[in-house]
């Protein structure tokens, strides 16, 4: 019989502890601590029949690996995401709040896959569930598998099976596995159910895709326990009441983690947005003012928004300062800079910022179009439709070069834009011949309001 043990665990960050304590000393969260049983026992997880050989050190040179392995999925955001295809024994963890869509998204996934043998385990729905939601998605697929089962073995089992070439577990809080006595969602169950799918992706060299549950009361595991295991954690976000979802890279072991996805959930699943541009730029009949459009980057992805700004006269004691989509901070440094640098009042003007889109957005070189937004509102004057602004600002009020300049005046160019406005630093590395658009270089945000509002 093996020998039953208990230890406390951090519900926050996972933390271990042989006695209760009020404050995890690792993540400094209170009250988080509590009793898991662990029985000890020898861990027969994974394929327990294969004797494991102790590993040799080799030379670097020796080791060989072929590029052309990954497997390219149909969903061109989600390659893009996992910075070019899944690879092959790779572990990703989908993270996202309840009802945002991460079972739609890997359903559609595995039925996209039609020539790919892939098992989705369900331990939330029942397969008619499944198969209703599937129907909604309307692909027709030749290789999709449905198993709704908890139990990690009985898992193992279906797989040794079914051999499946991609394995999609919801969710992996869901799971538990017989070698561990806690609740399923616990830390501990979480860290074992998820060190036993690693062993297997890592030795049958099948990708597993983990969906997991992130809630602010932290009943279930937290997901930091999982991110250290995992290769690549995405996370899927968006306002519930748009229909806008973004599926953004926190960590990559196989690409860069400034990648992001758009989708559009429909009523027939989710819808891959191709050009993002044209819906972050609202449509709109009649030009108001306050509204700027940026262009920014997300990733290697050349995006154009559109910045609103609402100033108004301040009738109850303090101003506001509110802002959507923006660093609040750095909204407060420009409002300083244009109050110290342009002489304009805004301590006795609410300030609204929004980005258009719901999206959140930290590239400096969107100073500039926040500068002009802002502006634009406090003097009620319209900036033309055709203009878009690319630069950051320094406190001094210069306008400061930013990076990739090419990529973002392709962009603003092919969305039909006439007038660039950019640094006068960034001028100097450009091929100008290459464009039609409009250049126009400044070295201080005055010029910018010297060249648009007097027009
Ligand atoms: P779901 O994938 O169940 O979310 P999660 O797994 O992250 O909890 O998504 C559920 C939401 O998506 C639900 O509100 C219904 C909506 N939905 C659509 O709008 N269209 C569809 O085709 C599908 C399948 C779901
Ligand atoms: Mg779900």
């Amino acid at each position: 019989m093996a020998k039953v043990k208990s230890a406390y665990f951090c519900q926050s960050c996972g933390a271990q502890s042989p006695k209760w304590v009020g404050r995890c000393p690792a993540c400094g969260e209170w009250n988080t601590y509590v009793e898991e049983i662990i029985e000890k026992e020898d861990k027969t997880s994974w394929n327990s029949t294969s004797t494991k050989v102790a590993q040799k050190p080799r030379h670097l040179k020796e080791i060989t690996y072929n590029q052309e392995q990954r497997i390219i999925t149909p969903d061109g955001e989600l390659n893009r995401v996992l910075g070019g295809g899944i690879v092959p024994g790779s572990i990703v963890l989908i993270g996202g709040e309840p009802g945002i869509g991460k079972s739609t998204l890997m359903l559609q996934v595995a039925l996209k896959l039609s020539k790919v043998k892939v098992l989705y385990v369900s331990g939330e729905e029942s397969e008619q569930q499944i198969k209703m939601r599937a129907e909604r998605i309307e692909v027709p697929s030749e290789a999709c598998y449905i198993l709704t089962e908890t139990s990690t073995q009985n898992i193992f089992k279906q797989i040794e099976a079914l051999q499946p070439d991609i394995l999609i577990i919801d969710s992996i809080q869901t799971l538990h596995s017989a070698f561990i006595e806690s609740a399923a969602g616990s830390i501990s169950q979480v860290r074992e159910c998820t060190a036993e799918l690693l062993k297997y992706a890592k030795e049958s060299g099948t990708p597993v895709f983990l969906i997991g549950h992130i809630t602010k009361e932290g009943t279930l595991a937290g997901p930091k326990v999982l991110e250290h295991m995992v290769d690549t954690v995405l996370q899927f976000e968006g306002d519930r009441h748009l229909s806008y979802r973004i599926l953004r890279t926190t960590k990559n072991r196989f690409g860069s983690t400034s990648e992001l996805g758009i989708y559009e959930m429909s009523g027939e699943g989710l819808r891959e947005v191709t050009n993002p541009s044209e819906i972050l730029l609202s449509q709109r009949d009649e030009a108001i003012s306050g509204i700027a459009i940026g262009a920014t980057l997300e990733g290697n992805r050349p995006l154009l928004i559109e910045i609103q700004s609402l100033v108004s006269a301040a009738t109850y004691g303090t101003p506001q300062r509110s802002s959507t989509g923006f660093d609040s901070k750095r909204l407060n440094m420009l409002l300083a800079v244009l109050e110290k640098r342009g002489g304009m009042r805004f301590g006795a003007q609410d300030v609204f910022l929004n980005i258009a889109g719901g999206l959140k957005v930290e590239d400096p070189a969107l100073d500039m179009a926040v500068c002009v937004s802002l502006v634009s509102s406090f003097h009620d004057a319209i900036i033309p439709a055709d203009i878009c602004f690319a630069g950051e600002v320094g406190l001094g009020g210069e306008i400061r070069a930013v990076n990739r300049i090419e990529q973002r005046i392709s962009e603003a160019e092919k969305l039909g834009f006439k007038h660039i406005f950019i640094s006068k630093y960034n001028m100097k590395s450009l091929d100008q011949k290459r464009f039609t658009i409009r250049l126009h270089e400044v070295a201080r945000l005055g010029e910018v309001f010297d060249n648009i509002l007097q027009s």
